[in-house]
């Protein structure tokens, strides 16, 4: 294999997906068969980063795409791990080795065609090839809980409703939010383009204004409903119009910074099988980091209300967990570590 071999598949798997697009990888191209993925994390200064776990689901989503990517020039792909203490900053060696056996991953295609979708959707119902398909993506140690009825979806809404509260007034967020968004944008390097938030025009410029300073948005949350057009726009209407939500269910609680990696491998499988299959989705982590928070007992804001929020928030996520319906594969009561939510029937455009 040649360089520029190696850097078309280099150029494929930075499409990978990452919690607030921060991309926490570098490559180092050790040789035309040895790339040096040099990971880290933003848990210091992005509240969301919860122990760096949804950095270490991208650092998964990486390897996953890096491997679909290579397999579509014949190359096997095999990956060894060095990590310390806290996982802040893992080396991920990976090798490439011709295999003329080797067929490519029919996913190579949705690489670079994969969105997120963060505006309402179509309620056409999940097919069952559709619905198998995203299972059998998922892989032997997760499982799949796919919210489909109305009932089952305003449920979801109401939890998507509820943690959005938490995101929109939370102070330790505000930072957070204001350095992600790149406005009046449709396509970004490293954050979300406003075209891509979910919310329509008018909503962004008035957000635009509002995130200029935390007093600001503190008085519009206080005396003028600011969380409400938000939360209906980027929450309600987008969890309860969408074919269905899904929940992807380690078999056993994620502990090691393998358990991670392999859980953003499934969760970029399934997010590119949904591409596949005609379908969009939006991760939505938010609700189980408000939760992981909860239940370790850890104070993640200043705000007081806050603990109590992420209480609530989690006692309604424990109830969705439920075994309710034939297609729960696994019933046991695993931990949530993403939640998938909006997936629609194709031929939906969202980008206004
Ligand atoms: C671990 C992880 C968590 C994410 N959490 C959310 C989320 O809670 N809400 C959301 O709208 N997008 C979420 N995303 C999507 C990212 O914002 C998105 O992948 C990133 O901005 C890059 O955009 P792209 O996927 O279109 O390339 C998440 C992605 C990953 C990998």
């Amino acid at each position: 294999m040649n360089r520029d071999s190696l850097n078309r598949i280099l150029d494929l798997a930075r499409w990978a997906p990452s919690g607030d697009n921060t991309q926490p990888w570098r490559f180092e191209v050790v040789d035309d068969h040895h790339i040096r993925v040099h990971g880290f994390d933003t848990r210091d200064h992005v509240l969301y980063d919860y122990d760096g776990h949804p950095s270490h689901i991208a650092h998964g989503a990486l390897l996953e795409t890096l491997r679909i990517a290579a397999s579509g020039a014949g190359l096997k792909t095999t990956w060894t791990v060095a990590s310390q203490g806290e996982h802040r900053n893992p080396i991920y060696d990976v090798k490439l080795v011709s295999d003329p056996a080797l067929v490519p991953d029919p996913l190579v295609d949705c690489i670079e065609t994969r969105t997120v979708q963060r505006r309402p959707m179509k309620t056409t119902a999940l097919t069952p090839a559709q619905r198998q398909a995203l299972m059998a993506a998922a892989g032997d140690s997760f499982s799949l809980q796919i919210f489909e009825t109305p009932g089952e979806r305003r449920q979801v809404a109401g939890l998507l409703w509820d943690s959005a509260r938490i995101r929109l007034t939370c102070p330790e967020a505000f930072p957070v939010h204001k350095a992600v968004i790149e406005w009046k944008a449709r396509f970004s390097k490293d954050r979300i383009p406003e075209q891509a938030v979910g919310v329509d025009p008018a909503t962004a410029r008035l957000m635009q204004w509002v995130m200029q300073s935390w007093g600001r948005v503190e008085f519009f949350n206080r005396y003028l409903l600011g969380t409400v057009a938000p939360r209906i726009q980027l929450d309600l209407l987008p969890g309860l119009r969408c074919a269905a939500h899904v929940l992807v269910r380690p078999k056993h609680p994620p502990t090691k910074l393998e358990d991670w990696i392999d859980l953003g491998m499934a969760v970029q499988r399934i997010w590119l099988t949904a591409t596949h299959c005609g379908l969009y989705l939006q991760p939505q982590m938010t609700p189980v980091i408000f939760r992981w928070y909860a239940r370790a007992g850890r104070r993640f804001s200043t705000a007081p209300q806050m603990g109590e929020q992420a209480l609530a928030v989690t006692a309604n996520s424990s109830k969705l967990l439920m075994p309710r319906r034939a297609t729960i594969l696994d019933s046991s009561p695993g931990w949530v570590s993403h939640r998938c939510p909006t997936a629609a029937h194709s031929g939906w455009t969202f980008l206004s």
